[in-house]
């Protein structure tokens, strides 16, 4: 349940409370959020999220944690869903881009809404298929995927999302070969540039995803000749943690022109699939659309664009990944040494960083934090909140308003659902932190904390080492 806004505890001096009071009346779309929509101050001053007090979760599964909210998961699978259904009058389909946080749980709790899956290579395949996810709901990306991934994904009747001429030669050798089918999307490059990170930007003509719009003409005729290849569909994706709508109002009407064009070659494909990339609040300076606002403009610009073109309504898929997952999770650290440079910079370590989030590192990406155990402290001091590694650009916030902290606080980074535990490693052999799923006052194990003996499961030290 989202607490109301005066149940919320805001004090006026709390560093927290500007994130944690939501005066809006109207139910807020969990990508502008950015905490979990559980969060709340409870009694003894402490941040709460899914009905959890999070420095106890410290207590009780060790530290860094991740801590998913499973409401505000669910309630942005729902807002998509739903918006879909206000918005658009043919059929449409969800699937979470699970490259965000692919892991059992996820999978599990993102399918029981209802939704399909986007996975990028056969670990993800794999981890939907164990998941239960139904086949005719996954979708295999990738620009580069090996001949075991696509065998695996044709043995498993999934929609295999093809990239590239290798790709669609490949697959249709394979099914020839195996006497059966495959249903296909085409990825093609829009060449339609967005505002974001150049390295989260994909739908410029300058990328490695996707089909040029030029080779179209030679994809279909190539298809037609393919019995086992049945195309159902087209895709494109333009980027990642993009706020503005215009791209996305622009996209389906590039999209419609290749629809028109299968057309002419007797293909009457069926899906339309216009990738993901809305972005979410990191910092409260961030001002991403809404869901609803999202998929109402992409609604609107497919409807306008087959109307124009006298074409049926497609069934429409998109594909979020970080609007769904990001602000559902906080990461809950604890502080350890800090260190003042006089007159310039004052440091305080966690027990984390780069290896559980290496977003700040790759991105520069911004994150916000909150001292979760004494939310109402003033805020009297400016900190870079440094991560463990041997690394001097491991620093997970520069220059951030904090109270005073003091060693064994813990310190909760906001909006870390995405791209976080997907993208950590085991840099410096520091081993990724357990992750739990919190409702209603209950928390359960998703991902186990990693053992320094794990780190060891598969070394092998050759026998002449050993002499
Ligand atoms: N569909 C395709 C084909 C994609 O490549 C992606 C993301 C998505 C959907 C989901 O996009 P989203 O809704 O999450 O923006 N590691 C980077 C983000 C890389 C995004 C890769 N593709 C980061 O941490 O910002």
């Amino acid at each position: 349940m989202i607490s109301s806004p005066t149940e919320r505890i805001a004090r006026d001096t709390s560093h927290a409370a500007v994130y944690l009071l939501n005066e809006s009346p109207e139910p807020i779309s969990p990508n502008q959020a950015l905490l979990p929509l559980t969060a709340k101050v409870n009694a003894v001053d402490h941040l709460e999220v899914g009905g959890c007090d999070v420095p106890q979760l410290l207590q009780q599964f060790g530290s860094p944690l991740y801590i998913l909210d499973e409401h505000t998961l669910r309630t942005a699978c729902r807002q998509y869903k739903q918006s879909f259904q206000t918005h658009y009058a043919g059929k449409s389909l969800v699937i979470y881009a699970s490259k965000a946080w692919n892991c059992l749980a996820v999978c599990t709790l993102v399918a029981s809404e209802g939704l399909g899956l986007d996975v990028v290579s056969g670990g993800e395949l794999h981890t939907a298929l164990k998941a239960g996810v139904a086949p005719e709901k996954i979708y295999l990306h990738g620009n580069n995927k090996s001949q075991s991934e696509l065998e695996m994904a044709i043995a498993s009747h999934i929609t295999i999302v093809v990239d590239n001429w290798l790709e669609l030669k490949t697959v249709a050798a394979l099914v020839t070969a195996q006497n059966t089918g495959i249903q296909v999307m085409l990825r093609v490059t829009p060449g339609i540039e967005c505002h974001t990170h150049e390295y989260i930007q994909t739908g410029h003509l300058d990328s490695k995803f996707g089909f040029d719009p030029e080779q179209l003409d030679a994809v279909f005729a190539f298809i037609q000749r393919q019995p086992g290849v049945t195309c159902t569909g087209l895709h494109a994706h333009i980027g990642s943690q993009i706020f503005e709508l215009q791209p996305h109002t622009d996209l389906p009407s590039v999209m419609v022109g290749w629809l028109l064009k299968a057309k002419e070659y007797g293909m009457a494909i069926a899906e339309l699939d216009i990738g993901g990339g809305l972005g979410i609040r990191y910092t409260q300076s961030d001002d991403p659309p809404s869901i609803e606002q999202w998929v109402q403009t992409v609604c609107q610009a497919v409807t306008q664009a087959c109307k124009v073109h006298g074409l049926p309504l497609p069934k429409l898929i998109a594909e979020p990944g970080r609007s769904l997952i990001g602000s559902a999770c906080v990461t809950a650290y604890t502080v350890g040494a800090t260190k003042t440079v006089p007159n310039t910079r004052q440091y305080v370590a966690v027990d984390g960083g780069m290896s559980d989030n290496p977003r700040p590192i790759t991105y520069q990406s911004q994150y916000e934090a909150i001292i979760a155990n004494r939310i109402s402290a003033p805020v009297d001091s400016t900190l870079t909140v440094a991560g463990k590694h041997c690394e001097s650009g491991d620093i997970v916030i520069k220059d951030i308003d904090l109270p005073t902290v003091v060693e064994g606080d813990t310190l909760v980074v906001m909006s870390t659902g995405a791209y976080n535990y997907s993208m950590s490693s085991n840099y410096n052999r520091v081993p990724r932190p357990a992750a739990v799923l919190v409702h209603d006052g209950n928390a359960s194990i998703i991902l186990q904390r990693e053992t320094n003996d794990d780190l060891l499961r598969y070394d092998s030290v050759p026998g002449h080492l050993l002499m």
